[in-house]
């Protein structure tokens, strides 16, 4: 019916008829951080991949967000104060005001709304682990629970988690993908029809039992600040010497991705999760001008996982985010033999020897 979720949405929003009276309300969301699988790494038009990805939600590192609301009738008024671990946030409250007047064309509704959003992560914000995807996830998912309770609509649980990953996609890319427990699909790929550049869409009902309690240590390798952030890296891709080669080469694996969820090969999953990682970080340093995220500690843990995995032939998994950690993935029944290798051989390679054990999760939770 509609071309696209955009139409949908500002269309949806008019229909929105103001509530009469003044209405206070609160809502509260835990939402998880996700690792990419298969990379998105640069983007066209507003907040769309320049293509697809796949992506696992984890399960401890999560962004709780409380949101106190007042809806008025009358003149508009959108005002945000914002507070992060219990102190108020001008960066923040700036970033997200800012966002809040953009998604206001499809909750017209936020004109008319004070709001005090109170926010922490359950993951050391010093621990180089990118906290948008998380962040604007659970803020997306507290928006539509706005909407819900003020008009009553959003009420089928597909409906508010489509709507949630197109307004978390708003704010950061990655953070689309967080809504669903999981694994979940970003991007328009002609492997798997429903798939969409404006919102993601869960994996979950075609992903082999094979890969349904994936761990996923992470290897805090640096807590500094980011020489390139990834607003800018994502800029770069746009003059890329290599950006059309990389786009045909995801599209191919992306298919080989979803062949491999499906089928439980997790031997071909490995490389190619490798694969993608490798290539992550192969665009950065061929950018223009390029940069290097990683570490020389990055290099002596991914050489030393390797070897562990030849030696011992377990499938122990790399990949890597747009940082110097290094996350490594491996089925549940292996955490008695991957423990103690972390702990005994590449502890010394962190920050502190942190290294924070996260798994598959089920996705977000509304607590309030
Ligand atoms: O969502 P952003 O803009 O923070 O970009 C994230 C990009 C990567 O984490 C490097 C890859 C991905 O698909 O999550």
């Amino acid at each position: 019916m509609f071309n696209s979720l955009e139409d949908k949405f500002i269309n949806q929003a008019r229909e929105l008829k103001r509530p009469p009276d003044h209405i206070p309300g609160k809502t509260g969301w835990e939402c998880p951080s996700n690792i990419a699988l298969v990379k998105y790494w640069g983007k066209k038009q507003f907040q769309q991949p320049l293509n697809p990805s796949v992506s696992m939600t984890l399960q401890q590192s999560r962004t709780v967000i409380s949101v106190d609301y007042l809806y008025q009738p009358g003149p508009e008024k959108l005002s945000l104060s914002y507070f992060f671990e219990d102190q108020p946030h001008s960066t923040f409250e700036d970033r997200y005001l800012q966002y809040l007047q953009h998604v206001s064309k499809y909750l017209p509704f936020l004109q008319h709304t004070e709001l005090i959003i109170k926010s922490h992560n359950t993951f050391p914000h010093s621990a180089g682990i990118a906290s948008s995807a998380s962040s604007f996830g659970a803020l997306a998912l507290a928006l539509c629970d706005m909407e819900r309770n003020l008009f009553g609509t959003l009420t089928e649980e597909s409906d508010f988690i489509e709507k949630a990953s197109f307004l978390a996609r708003l704010g950061s890319g990655s953070a689309c993908r967080s809504v669903y427990g999981g694994f979940s699909l970003w991007g328009k790929t002609d492997a798997f029809p429903a798939s969409t550049n404006e919102a993601a869409i869960s994996l979950n009902s075609v992903i082999h039992p094979a890969f349904r309690d994936y761990c996923d240590s992470i290897l805090v390798i640096d807590t500094g600040e980011k020489s390139v952030s990834s607003s800018a890296g994502h800029r770069l891709m746009e003059h890329h010497p290599f950006a059309a080669a990389r786009v045909i080469q995801v599209q191919a694996n992306l298919r080989k991705m979803l062949i491999f969820l499906q089928t439980g090969n997790e031997q071909a999953f490995s490389a190619l999760v490798e694969e993608e990682a490798f290539t992550l970080h192969a665009m950065m340093l061929t950018s223009r001008p390029g940069y290097v995220l990683l570490k020389p500690n990055s290099l002596e843990v991914i050489d030393r996982i390797r070897q562990f995995r030849n030696n011992s032939g377990l499938p122990v998994i790399l990949t890597m985010d747009a940082g110097a950690n290094v996350h490594i993935l491996y089925p549940a029944r292996l955490n008695n033999q991957i423990k103690p290798f972390m702990e005994g051989q590449l502890a010394e390679f962190c920050q502190g020897g942190k290294i924070i054990h996260d798994a598959i999760g089920m996705g977000p939770v509304k607590f309030l």
